[in-house]
């Protein structure tokens, strides 16, 4: 199978790659490495050259293009590339096509058979869906498949490198800064606390690079994430319906919303959630549906020291775990349900599904493209660990 990938320098395409080599997805490939800024120069593998990412016709040699790049380069390329006459796969990281009719949005472990029917329509458009998103569904999808939601309310604390490679550096960049602020604070016998707090703020209101945050994130959080929707929301929290209900195929419209922040986090976004059940469910019972949904699944007993343990970014990046915790019934009534969920952003929010993707695609093409290999079959594998 030839397969281009556009991207995978990135955030996301380091990622993929990454899980690609540990799952050994890269053998029995003819790969070609592209780029919109590197063409000509040596790709990630020695030896090989990096082509022109907008150059359509090397695309179209490809039965598979997978691109991690960004929606402004599935914007320029996807449709003149289709408008060729090229009918392979086109696997993405970018929301640009997810509402699109011609595509499904890739999450096996929660809509294997949503993907094989699409796949067996003809649809060769994959697409990952937002990394919250995905998530969310991770953790709390077989309440939505059993119909038992009235609504969700989610709120998140998503990690800097949600935003990409550049925006990381600039946390990292200024977490560095803020830290040689504290030398002298620090070493000060008798400093105060103020002293610290008065580093902070200062070189927060003043000395911290910020063109890719635009604010500080060290020491900091942002409640807006993309750009503005009609209504308030903004596109991050606009897709938290609109994107659940398309990976899942809901028949009932369930409502979905609430408020996203970015927090000073390198990667995993979090989400504390408020879910209204029609009626009140033993917890006892959703313990055991969200804890038996899928192989990563993984609910964490509402203690402090479970909690503090296994339920926050330190503990769960770089691993595929999707754990949910907090799990109570609430003051307001007994369908109240609070829930906490981390899981790496980078991971199930945005390589892991493209590359379960491609494998998906890879057990059709070895059974002749029949329905004898669907994605729901596809043997869990995810031994991704820090
Ligand atoms: N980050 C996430 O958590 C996440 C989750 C889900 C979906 N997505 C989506 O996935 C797509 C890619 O996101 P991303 O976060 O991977 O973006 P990114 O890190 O900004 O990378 C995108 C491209 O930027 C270029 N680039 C420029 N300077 C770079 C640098 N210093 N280091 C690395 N790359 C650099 C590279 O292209 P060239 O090599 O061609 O220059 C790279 O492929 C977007 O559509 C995003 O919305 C992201």
């Amino acid at each position: 199978m030839r397969v281009g990938l556009v991207g995978w320098r990135g955030m996301v395409g380091s990622v993929l790659r990454e899980r690609m080599q540990e799952e050994g997805d890269f053998e029995g490939l003819e790969v070609t490495y592209f780029t919109t800024s590197q063409v000509g120069e040596e790709g990630p593998v020695p030896g090989t050259e990096l082509h022109d990412a907008h150059d359509l016709e090397r695309l179209a040699r490809h039965d598979v293009v997978i691109t991690c790049q960004g929606g402004d380069y599935t914007e320029a390329v996807y449709r003149p590339l289709r408008e060729t006459g090229w009918d392979g796969y086109w696997i993405d990281a970018a929301s640009t096509l997810r509402l699109d009719p011609d595509a499904v949005v890739v999450l096996d472990p929660v809509n294997a058979e949503v993907i094989d029917a699409a796949l067996e329509r003809g649809v060769r458009t994959l697409v990952g869906g937002n990394c919250t998103v995905s998530l969310l569904l991770m953790a709390v999808a077989p309440l939505l498949r059993r119909g038992w939601v009235e609504w969700i309310s989610t709120m998140t604390y998503q990690a800097a490198s949600g935003a990409g490679a550049a925006a990381m550096r600039e946390l990292a960049e200024q977490i560095r800064r803020l830290g040689a602020g504290f030398e002298a604070p620090l070493s000060a016998a008798d400093a105060s606390p103020l002293d610290l707090d008065a580093v902070t703020a200062k070189l927060q209101r003043g000395g911290l690079p910020c063109d890719e945050l635009g604010a500080p994130l060290a020491g900091n959080l942002l409640p807006w994430i993309d750009r503005a929707m009609p209504g308030g929301q903004t596109r991050e929290e606009w897709k938290a319906q609109v994107e659940c209900h398309r990976i899942l195929d809901l028949e009932r419209p369930v409502p979905i919303d609430g408020v996203c922040v970015r927090v000073g986090t390198m990667r995993c976004h979090a989400q504390a959630l408020t879910i209204k059940l029609h009626e009140a469910v033993e917890l006892e019972e959703i313990e055991a549906v969200l804890g038996s949904a899928h192989p990563w699944a993984e609910v964490v007993p509402n203690t402090r020291e479970a909690t503090l343990e296994r339920l926050h970014p330190a503990a769960v990046t770089g691993t595929l775990q999707v754990p949910v915790g907090r799990l109570r019934t609430m003051l307001q009534g007994s369908e109240y349900l609070a829930a906490y969920t981390v899981g790496d952003q980078l991971l199930w929010g945005a390589a892991e599904p493209l590359r379960r993707a491609l494998a998906i695609l890879r057990r059709r093409a070895g059974a002749g493209g029949s329905a004898a290999s669907p994605a729901a079959e596809l043997a869990p594998s995810g031994s991704a660990a820090p």
